[in-house]
């Protein structure tokens, strides 16, 4: 039996959501000329989707285009804290059964994923895994209707390549987030712009003159990093990966080991997708006033526990800062309870580069369905014509031409022959 369920927390706030659905959907040209698209070809006839994604404006543009392409589907959130109340109401408004509540308790986000599964999904579409992971292990018997699926982040398509792995992954999935017209932009420019908000937002620090240490100098570091040192910050990264170290050194940042940083630091801001970053011996070498914040998928990268361990009380100052007060009297701020502050505090990344990363969601869907039967049990590649299908979008979008290879230059470059 199909489910309409949704749990949204007030239907009320569906027309301000729809008004920022149609902001979003402004900056959202490559997604639009898709959703055109799929609206007469009706690329998604029928087929069931799930998809566990953060529930924001432009999710709600993604959502609808594969609603137009005749998708039918439903939504749950990907984490307790990302989502958007007002634009699941106004997705529910529009057809789309949602199940999402922002500040929802970790037994409601399962239960969430649980109902969008109900649906019994032909696609599935994943930002972290958890739909993924939830499905193979506790839902197992639906795997039968699944044609494939999509995974948005990184530290997802790390959990699908662990259960390629270890032989237990089921059926074919696209790591959109490994995508050059992905993570170039959304985990790079993306991540770095809204942190910065998102932690602006929640605390409404000044940056300049901030020591600000970043750990992980991956696509999303490399990104915050660029952005805080543009607000005046002194940026020290920390990293466990010597050719990305050297990158950041050689970028114009500090590079020591976290413990060393521990001592300097204003604000910390993890973003690895690794567990205990910051751990209990960091925190106890912190100074007065340091602020901790994570921009990585799970709340794991700051060491919660043994921060309350070391703490004699607790009390929340503003929405997303709870100030700790250590044995020693010191006071350590930590935002959004460890969540991806970007999301809790903040908007998330800006349309403009989620048009992309939802583009590559679209087709790779399409891509899929096309490919019925053909795909095997395994993580795939976003196919390149999708990639370069995008970017070339997305330029014209910005009414900016490029050059092509004129007959000579192509055989040059793929020839062996010519020298000095
Ligand atoms: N907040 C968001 O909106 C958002 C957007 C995209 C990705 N993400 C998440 O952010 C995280 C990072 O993504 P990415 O694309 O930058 O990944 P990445 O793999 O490119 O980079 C992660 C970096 O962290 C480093 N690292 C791992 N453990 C470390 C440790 N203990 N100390 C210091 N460095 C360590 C790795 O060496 C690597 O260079 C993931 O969890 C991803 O899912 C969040």
């Amino acid at each position: 039996m199909k489910t309409r369920q949704y749990d949204i927390k007030d239907p009320t706030l569906a027309p301000a959501g729809r008004k920022r659905i149609e902001w979003a959907s402004r900056q959202m040209p490559v997604l639009k000329l898709i959703r055109q698209r799929f609206a007469t070809e009706r690329p998604l006839e029928g087929i069931r989707i799930s998809a566990c994604l953060h529930i924001t404006t432009e999710t709600a543009n993604l959502a609808l285009t594969l609603k137009e392409g005749g998708a039918d589907v439903i939504l749950c959130a990907s984490n307790p804290l990302s989502t958007q109340d007002d634009a699941a109401a106004a997705l529910v408004e529009y057809g789309i059964p949602t199940n999402a509540i922002k500040w929802e308790e970790e037994v409601t986000y399962y239960k969430h994923i649980s109902t969008a599964l109900d649906h019994k999904p032909q696609l599935t579409v994943d930002d972290g895994a958890d739909l993924v992971t939830t499905l193979h292990t506790k839902r197992s018997e639906l795997i039968k209707n699944v044609i494939g699926g999509t995974e948005e982040t990184t530290t997802g398509v790390v959990r699908l390549r662990s259960l390629e792995r270890a032989g237990k992954l089921k059926y074919p999935l696209i790591a959109v987030n490994d995508a050059p017209t992905k993570y170039l932009f959304d985990n790079r420019y993306g991540t770095g712009q809204s942190t910065i908000d998102g932690i602006t937002r929640a605390t409404n620090i000044l940056w300049a003159g901030k020591k600000v240490v970043v750990c992980g100098y991956g696509w999303c570091g490399r990104g915050l990093a660029l952005r805080a040192k543009g607000m005046g910050s002194q940026v020290i990264v920390t990293e466990v990966e010597p050719i990305r170290a050297l990158e950041a050194v050689m970028d114009g940042s500090q590079v020591m080991p976290l413990i060393e940083a521990a001592r300097l630091g204003d604000i910390f801001i993890t973003v690895t997708g690794d567990k205990n970053v910051i751990g209990k011996d960091h925190l106890q070498t912190m100074k007065d006033g340091a602020i901790l914040a994570n921009s990585g998928h799970f709340n794991v990268e700051i060491d919660i526990p043994a921060l309350e361990s070391l703490s004699v009380s607790k009390q929340r100052l503003r929405p997303f800062v709870d100030e700790y007060t250590l044995k020693d009297g010191r006071r350590l701020y930590l935002l959004g309870e460890g969540r991806l502050i970007n999301l809790a505090a903040a908007e998330g990344h800006p349309a403009s580069v989620m048009d992309m990363s939802f583009a590559d969601q679209a087709l790779c869907l399409e891509y899929i369905v096309k490919n019925r039967g053909k795909l095997e049990p395994k993580v795939y590649p976003v196919p390149e014509e999708v990639d370069k299908q995008v970017a070339r979008l997305k330029l014209s979008s910005m009414d900016i031409e490029i050059d092509s290879l004129t007959p000579e230059q192509k055989e040059y470059l793929e020839s062996w022959e010519e020298g000095t």
